[in-house]
């Protein structure tokens, strides 16, 4: 009998390849998807712990659950990821009515675990071992990467896929509890990801973004022999059908001029890199524990900028983290205004229990001032956005279609009603002839928004950028024919 499955996800690309993961095995195990939890048997929630907010967001959603699960009480409802290892057994005392809790390194066992509490064996909890709960060996073990599962349908298109080639984090940066929740670094070998890589192109696909939480400290020594992310770059470029390869999120100490020339030389190397500074001060970026100085973080770009011009570069920031003066926070919007990121992620610090920072510091900046610090610097990034995106106008850039765009995928949903389950990811737009709204990216990750058709999705076409905002290209396909002006010209 098949069973149905509501699943919904929140936090960044590790989770997003996690629920791919996750889906594949159910469905191995006789599920199907659905799109509204009141469909489903089994609903789960692939949870993230970085900041308070996301928490009270999917402990909210659970409260909206209380009353279909107890007029179904064989309804089972599951937390998974980050928060389910972060808070453990407190999510059945804030949410009793939850069945499941399983961390990010114990994903493998969830289709056992729905049996044995379909079959009446209660609630289930299966995390890793805490950061200090055991040998270093045996809490690397208890985080087991959940990698050759994959399903086509799950992913943000069938042309695009990430590959994880790390796990973990042993940064420690003051604020951040992903060290804790994910657990020791660990690079995975470089035949997994090439061969994961191999299948992946044979299954259509054409862009790769390979994940890691510092995912240029990447690692793998086997006997006398290191593979480093450059060398893993030039591997994946050897394999027919991949077009494009990115990698995030890099830390800027491991910058290294080996990657940077990897990037500059692999053709099919995205010029695209992320790499979050956090503070442009360094009383804070010494606070957070990031190991850099903002001296040594421009000089780092200054690296980036010669070795590879047209790069764009990304940013995260935390505003209004512990002790930071308004004078720290001119320091951040100087270093925004100086380094032209292509755009930058803006978060207000958000104490998380367990880290050095919530031990040691008071979160001592009032909510306000960290509203309008937040708004601040956005504005400064988005008009720098703006700018650097107008220098586009008039350029034929390269683009791989990922898609239609939010505005076509919207005005499908509405024609097909909302209650309609997915099917197959952009499969389902085969049937759609006639123009429509597409969206791609150019190498450098920009977005752009064009009229085009859906046979064009997956492909890399040439598009003349027309109009441009802060954070969208708009184009059109360059067609091929001569016009007469050309004629004339050529006569
Ligand atoms: N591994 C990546 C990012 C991980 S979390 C890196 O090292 O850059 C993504 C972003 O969330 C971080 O870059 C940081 O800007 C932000 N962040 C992490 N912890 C936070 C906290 N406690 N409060 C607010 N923002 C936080
Ligand atoms: Fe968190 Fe720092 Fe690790 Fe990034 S590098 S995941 S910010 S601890
Ligand atoms: Fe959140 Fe976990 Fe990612 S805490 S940011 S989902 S690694």
């Amino acid at each position: 009998m098949t069973r149905k499955l509501y699943i919904e996800t929140v936090g960044c690309q590790m989770n997003m390849l996690d629920s791919e993961l996750v889906v594949a095995d159910l469905r191995r195990n006789g599920y199907e998807l659905v799109d509204a939890p009141a469909a489903a048997d089994l609903v789960l929630f692939n949870t993230c712990s970085v900041r308070a907010h996301a928490e009270e967001k999917i402990y909210s959603a659970l409260g909206r659950l209380k009353n279909a699960k107890k007029r179904n009480p064989e309804k089972i409802i599951g937390v998974i990821g980050c928060m389910a290892q972060n808070h453990q057994k407190t999510v059945f005392t804030r949410a009793p009515y939850v069945d499941l809790v399983v961390g990010p390194g114990q994903l493998h066992q969830i289709p056992q675990l729905v049996r044995d509490i379909a079959a009446g064996g209660g609630q289930k909890l299966e995390v890793s071992l805490d950061r200090t709960g055991g040998a270093r060996s045996d809490v690397e073990r208890s985080f087991e990467s959940y990698d050759p599962l994959r399903d086509e349908a799950m992913r943000p298109s069938r042309y695009q896929a990430f590959v994880r080639i790390m796990i973990g984090c042993d940064k420690f940066c003051t604020y951040c509890i992903v060290p804790k929740v994910r657990g020791p670094e660990q690079s995975r070998p470089p035949e997994q990801i090439v061969a994961e890589a191999r299948k992946l192109a044979d299954e259509g696909c054409r862009e790769i973004t390979l994940l890691g939480q510092t995912v240029n400290s990447y690692k793998y020594k086997d006997g006398d022999r290191t593979t480093r992310l450059s060398d893993l770059l030039h591997q994946l470029s050897e394999i027919d059908g991949i077009a494009r390869l990115k990698f995030v999120t890099s830390f800027p100490n491991d910058m290294t001029q080996d990657l940077l020339d990897a990037v500059r030389d692999v053709k099919k190397c995205s010029h695209y890199l992320h790499v979050p500074c956090q503070s442009g001060s360094n009383e804070q970026l010494k606070r957070m524990k990031r190991n850099y100085t903002v001296e040594s973080y421009r000089e780092m770009l200054q690296r980036i900028r010669t070795t590879i011009p047209d790069a764009a570069v990304t940013s995260d920031f935390i505003v209004g983290f512990c002790g930071e003066t308004e004078e720290d926070f001119q320091k951040t919007v100087a270093l925004v205004e100086e380094s032209r990121f292509k755009n930058s992620f803006i978060f207000k610090y958000s104490p998380r229990e367990g880290t050095k920072a919530d031990e040691l510091y008071a979160d001592d900046v009032p909510d306000d001032v960290k509203r309008r610090r937040n708004n601040e610097l956005l504005a400064v990034q988005n008009r720098i956005s703006y700018e650097d995106n107008q220098a586009f106008l008039g350029r034929v850039v390269e683009i791989l279609v990922e898609g239609p765009s939010e505005r076509a995928r919207r005005q499908e949903d509405h024609a097909h009603g909302d209650d309609q389950p997915e099917a197959g990811g952009e499969q389902s737009h085969d049937h759609v002839h006639g123009p429509l709204q597409l969206v791609g990216r150019t190498n450098c990750d920009r977005i752009v928004v064009f009229d085009g058709n859906p046979r064009q999705i997956g492909q890399i076409l040439p598009v003349t950028v027309y109009d441009a905002n802060s954070f969208t290209l708009f184009g059109e396909v360059v067609t091929e024919h001569v016009g007469p002006q050309m004629v004339s010209l050529s006569l």
